[in-house]
This record gives C-alpha cells, structure tokens and sequence, in this order.
C-alpha cells in the first residue's frame, strides 16, 4: 500500500518496540536515520555494538558489508539492510576468486584485510581491521612477518608510511575518498587561514598530506570536538557534520570539496540508497534480510573475532 500519510517516524518507533529492535546507523547516513538510531558510530563501534546487542533484530543503516559483519557476529539476530543494493567500491574492487588467487601467489604473507570487503574475503583473510584499530592490531604484528594488505591501498599505503611497515597493497580505493581535489581543498584553506584538515586515511596521499588529523569517522569527530578554532575543513563522507553541529553548533565544519569545488560530489552514493522509508519497510516486513551460509560465516567470523580481541 502506499506510504503516504504515515507518520515514518513514529511508525519506526512504533515497530521499533513491537520487534525488540535495535537501530544503529553509521556517521555517513543521512541526519534523519543518524537521529533516530539507538547507536551512530563507526564500522569497529557498530561491530561492537551487534557483537553485544541483546536485541531480536539489527536493522543496520549503512552499507552491506557492516550489516553483514552484524550478522557475523550476531548470527541468531534478525538482521535487515534498508537497502541491499547499498554496496561499496572497496568491496567491488576485491573479487573473492581474485584475492584468492594474490593469496596463493604470496604463501608466505598474512592477510591483513580492511573490513570494508565481502563475507568471502573476510574468510580468506587472518586478520580483519578498521580505520581505527588498524594501527594497533598491525603494531602487534612481528616485524619479520610478510603482510598482504586489502582492499584499500590508501588506508594500507598511510599504514606503511606512519609505522615504516611494507606491506605488499591491494590496488582497490573509495571513490567518495578519491574525488577530493587537492587544488580545491588548497583553495579553501586559503579562504580560512588557520583551519585545521582533518582526513579519513581513505584519502589519497595527495590529500593526507596536508591533513592536520588523519583518523576514522569516530576519530574525526573526536577532533571535532577538541579542535581549538572555530573552523574545521573535514575530507571525509560530509554527513559526518550533521554530528559535528549538533555537538558544536557555534563552529564552521566545512567538507572538503571535489574538482566542482563543493562537497556533494563526495557523497557515498551507497550510503545514500538508505531513508526513513526504506527503514520503515525492512521493520515492517524484516526483509531484505542478511542470510549467510554456515561454513562461510564460521570462517569469516575468525577473522573477525581476531580483529576484536587485538583492537581491545
Ligand atoms: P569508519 O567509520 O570505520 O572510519 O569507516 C569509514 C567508511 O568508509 C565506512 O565505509
Ligand atoms: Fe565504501 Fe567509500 Fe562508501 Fe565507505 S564511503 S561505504 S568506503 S564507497
């Protein structure tokens, strides 16, 4: 039936209870699903956050690959994706039967893999990390010890130059990361003297170079928070400001901008195929649903827990 006419909001708060749901939605969702969740965070924090949930169903606003991971964790949860077209460059750019074979090229390597990947690669992979626990879980790595590192060759590629480690670099990005333009975020950083770049390291070298603070959405939004200006150029996903003014609504945040010289380009096109309306269906109907086969989930879930004991 149509839509029109319902109150979505108090419709997703009303199913909300009825199921013994939990909403949690990443930092780059559009602001209406960020107010609504139970938990905004970023990809460790939501996996925290499924892994200990005592509800029946997760409904995730975000992207495949974390619901997945939610369901991973979770496995006797229910757990529903507004939009199960709602992928990720990063995890196209990492065919499963392509990283296998890399893998068996190099036997002597580990896989230390960025979670932003499919469940497949998940379980060819020894240790999975996110933006933010992935300086930490490699520092625990012996030096001696080879290391493939996929799917995202800027986060692997700032690794290596912050901690001197080599490792051998899946050549895949984030094409929202990718689009900020140097020139332009030059340009800007003229007009505001003195203000800070705080970057996500799926930028591109270019622009982590002239970046004040390099860390995860949780790890910006920190900065965010302590920065001692009143102006703050930020090159990551923009829906992360929604956050940013509502904790410092007297501050400028300004996202960094593309070659058209403003931030919408910079949009994750994934993120975006998520609303309130989609939200209320995948309540309503507990569907579309994560589903992954058994055998495959136990050994994504390896790498997963890895993950979560060395980032503790
Ligand atoms: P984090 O929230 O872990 O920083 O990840 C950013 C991202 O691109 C998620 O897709
Ligand atoms: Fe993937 Fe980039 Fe979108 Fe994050 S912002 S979900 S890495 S495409």
């Amino acid at each position: 039936g149509s839509l029109t006419g319902l109150d979505l909001r108090a419709e997703i708060d009303r199913l909300r209870k009825e199921r013994n749901a939990v909403i949690l939605a990443h930092y780059y969702q559009k602001p209406e699903l960020q107010d609504l969740a139970d938990f905004v965070g970023d990809s460790l924090d939501l996996s925290r956050k499924a892994a200990e949930t005592d509800a029946d169903v997760i409904a995730f606003c975000g992207v495949r690959f974390m619901a997945e991971t939610a369901k991973i964790l979770s496995p006797d949860k229910i757990v529903v994706l507004p939009d199960m077209n709602a992928g990720c460059s990063l995890e196209d750019s990492c065919p499963p039967d392509q990283f296998a074979a890399f893998r068996a090229q190099h036997p002597d390597h580990i896989a230390l893999t960025y979670i932003n990947c499919s469940v497949e690669v998940k379980a060819l992979s020894d240790i999975i990390v996110t933006s933010s626990s992935a300086e930490k879980i490699l520092s625990q790595i012996p030096p001696e010890q080879k290391i493939i590192f996929g799917p995202d060759r800027n986060l692997g590629g700032y690794l290596t130059r912050t901690l001197g480690r080599e490792m051998l670099l899946w050549p895949g990005v984030c094409i929202v990361h990718e689009a900020f333009s140097e020139t332009e975020l030059l340009k800007l950083k003229a007009q505001h003297p003195g203000a800070p770049i705080a970057a996500h390291p799926e930028c591109p070298p270019h622009i982590l170079d002239h970046a004040d603070y390099v860390g995860s959405t949780r790890g910006i939004l920190d900065f965010a928070k302590s920065f001692p200006g009143d102006t703050l150029i930020v090159a990551t996903e923009p829906h992360i400001i929604h956050q940013m003014e509502k904790a410092l609504p007297s501050k400028n945040f300004i996202g960094a901008p593309g070659a058209d010289g403003n931030c919408n380009c910079n949009i994750c096109p994934y993120m975006a195929l998520n609303n309130l309306e989609k939200l209320y269906l995948a309540l309503r109907d507990l569907n579309p649903r994560i589903e992954i086969e058994e055998g495959m989930r136990l050994k994504a879930k390896l790498s997963l827990d890895r993950m979560l004991e060395m980032a503790s």
